[in-house]
Order: C-alpha cells, then structure tokens, then sequence
C-alpha cells in the first residue's frame, strides 16, 4: 500500500498568516490556534520588544513566526508594515483583523478625538490592512481568508461604548463588503462576534464586582469566555474547510445572545 492520508481540510500547513495586534490576549491565542494548525504566523503589534517577545514565545512551542511592527490605524504605517513582508518574500494567505481598543465614556461626555481613535483602530484599520493584504492575493491569483473580529456590539449596543459599537457593526459589514467584491476572486471573508473574554482589554471589568456578577448572570454558560476558546473558529474560517462560507458573523459567546 502506497496511499497519502487525504490533507485535513482544517490543515493550514504551507500557508501564512498576519494577525493583527497578536501580542497578547485573543490575537494571541488566535496565532496558537493558527500555528498549531500548521500555519506559519507574522505577529503584529506597535512595539517592537512586545512583537519579539510573542514570535519567541509562538517559536519555543515550534510555531513558525515572525514579525512585523506596524500601526493598524496609520496608512502609511500599513503601507511600510506590507512593503517589508513583500521584501522578505511573505506572502499572507490569511489576515485576521484583531487589533482594538475600547473607550468607555458616556456618548454626552464623549470627544470627537476619541470617538475617531476608536473609529481608526477598530474599523477603518480593518479596511486599510484588509485592501493592502486583498490586493496581493487577488495579483497571485490564490485567493485567500480575511476573519475580521467583530464582538457581541456588532449586533446590540450597549451604554457607554458608542464608538466601539459603531465600529464592530462596521466590521460585520465591512466582512460582507469584502465578501461581495472579492468571493469571485476566491477570497473568503468573514467575522468572529467574541463574548465578553478575559483579556486585558477588560481587566478593569473584571475587577469590577457588579459587572463580573452581570456577565455571569447574563450569560448562559455563567463565564467568561477564555482567547483559546476563540481559536477553533478562527482555524475554520481561515482553512479550505469554510471554502463556500462567506460574509458570514459566528458569535463565540457561549450563547449569550441566543438567551433573554
Ligand atoms: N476581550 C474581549 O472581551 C473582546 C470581546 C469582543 C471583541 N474583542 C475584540 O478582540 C480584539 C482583541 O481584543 P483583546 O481583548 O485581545 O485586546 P488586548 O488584550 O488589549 O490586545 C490588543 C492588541 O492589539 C494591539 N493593538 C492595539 N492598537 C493597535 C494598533 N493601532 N496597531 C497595531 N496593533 C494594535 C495591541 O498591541 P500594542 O498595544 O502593543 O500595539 C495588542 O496586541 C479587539 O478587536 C477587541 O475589540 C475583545
């Protein structure tokens, strides 16, 4: 008998993957996801020491990575952050959207200057990363995965997040905006929606008695969810698994916004 094992469709061996702001909490996990998967992951991050140490740390678990230091929110950042991966020869395959931030104020409180920092980061960054990395595949003609990670704010809103809101509906569009100018191209495109997930995004809610005892109480699997619990998606969505999936949001929520 001379016969190959048929290739996982969830194998991502061979392909490269860019995750923004994956030095720490989900974007982090998401590289372990991905690189246990087999893929090679190009970690981002605005500072160079915290991108170093996430590539060694993805390396001492036997994870190919590498790094490359670039501001989401900047055209010209993103620019320079993909005319280097093109100088060193890599070719991103899938990009996950993951950097944001979070500004909690009342919207009556709230300064344009926030408003737009939060507006940049967490939207306009997804489309400025998203048509650098789209427009290299569409020119190698291999198509690609584009996972841009939305939250439980791309579908109900909530006190004090405004922008943060606005956004994350954005990022479910954005998905489907990408979806209908790039499907024909063999580009998939589409979101994660996170529940409320221990990282340091939220550490300040955490801390907080009241809210930690409402995420428990709202929330039918009664937890946070952990960055990890995110990773099973992300494999699916950026492997040949979800090949004809596209435009899509899946929740990963445990539940939360299926319950009154
Ligand atoms: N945690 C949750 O409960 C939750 C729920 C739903 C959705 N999400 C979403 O999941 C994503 C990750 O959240 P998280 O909780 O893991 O956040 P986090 O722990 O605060 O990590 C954010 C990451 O983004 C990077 N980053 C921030 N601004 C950047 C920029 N302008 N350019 C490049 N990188 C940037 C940070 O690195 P540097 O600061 O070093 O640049 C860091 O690696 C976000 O989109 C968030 O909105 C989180």
């Amino acid at each position: 008998m001379n016969q190959t094992a048929p290739r996982s469709p969830f194998d991502l061996s061979g392909r490269t993957a860019l995750i923004t702001g994956s030095t720490r909490g989900i974007g982090f996990a998401l590289a372990q996801g991905l690189g246990r998967a087999g893929a090679h992951i190009v970690v981002n991050g605005r500072q160079q020491a915290a991108v170093d140490e996430a590539v060694a740390r993805l390396a001492a678990e036997g994870i190919g990575a590498s790094g490359a230091v670039f501001d989401v929110a900047q055209e010209a950042s993103v620019a320079a952050g993909f005319a280097a991966l093109d100088a060193a020869g890599r070719e991103i395959d899938i990009l996950i959207n993951n950097a944001g931030i979070q500004h909690r104020k009342p919207m009556l409180e709230l300064e344009l200057a926030d408003w737009q920092r939060v507006l940049d980061t967490n939207l306009t960054a997804a489309f400025l990363v998203g048509r650098e990395a789209a427009r290299r595949m569409v020119a190698r003609g291999r198509g690609g995965k584009i996972i841009n990670i939305g939250s439980l704010t791309s579908q109900a809103a909530r006190a004090t997040v405004a922008p943060y809101t606005v956004a994350k509906g954005g990022i479910k569009m954005l998905s489907r905006a990408m979806a209908a100018e790039w499907a024909d191209k063999g580009i998939q495109a589409n979101s994660i929606g996170p529940g409320y997930i221990l990282t340091d995004m939220n550490q300040a809610l955490v801390d907080n008695p009241e809210f930690d005892a409402w995420v428990k109480a709202s929330n039918p699997t009664r937890r946070w969810g952990k960055p990890e619990e995110l990773a099973g998606t992300a494999v699916y969505l950026a492997s040949s698994a979800s090949d004809y999936v596209n435009g899509q949001i899946i929740y990963v929520d445990g539940g939360w916004l299926s319950v009154l």
